[in-house]
């Protein structure tokens, strides 16, 4: 069984698409029994919201379906709870490692940091590119599942 937890700021654009596109993955590839996959946020802005709609019809444009999913902040508990806890972008992970008071056994990662090109996600709720942050975010999940499976 593999824990993951995508990590971004608010949880209503980047990390739920991270987490229904390797839903989709895994459950394309057989696997989903063998995962544990969620989001969540570093912030408290969007607490309690739904997928912000351009990200939720960017995912069903491919089929993906986030209905229930609403944000919730990252807790104590989520460092224990997951194997892999992967943020978007730099600034998540600063903040997770934070947040965790370190990263004690190096669990907090970097979601291209599984691609040829390595870095972070464009936060879509700034550049309004939503194909751009399905393109990253599927060949970062791609690549992630291709690391575990290897
Ligand atoms: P996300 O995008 O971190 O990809 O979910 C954002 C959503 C909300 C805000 C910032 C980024 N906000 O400032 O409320």
């Amino acid at each position: 069984m593999t824990r993951i937890l995508f990590v971004c700021l608010g949880n209503i654009c980047r990390s739920p698409m991270a987490e229904f596109i390797m839903k989709d993955l895994v459950a394309q590839a057989g696997l989903s029994r063998e995962f544990v996959i969620a989001s969540a946020a570093t912030s408290a802005e969007e607490l309690g919201n739904g997928v912000y709609p351009p990200a939720r019809r960017r995912l069903a444009q491919e089929g993906i379906d986030c209905a229930g999913k609403t944000a919730r902040q990252i807790t104590a508990g989520d460092y224990d709870s997951y194997d892999l806890l992967i943020g978007m972008d730099s600034s998540n992970l600063r903040n997770m490692r934070r947040f965790f008071d370190g990263d004690r056994e190096d669990k907090c990662r970097l979601l291209l940091d599984y691609t040829s090109r390595p870095g972070d996600v464009a936060d879509p709720w700034y550049t309004g590119d939503f194909d751009r942050a399905y393109t990253d975010i599927l060949t970062g999940c791609k690549g992630l599942l291709a690391h575990l499976q290897g």
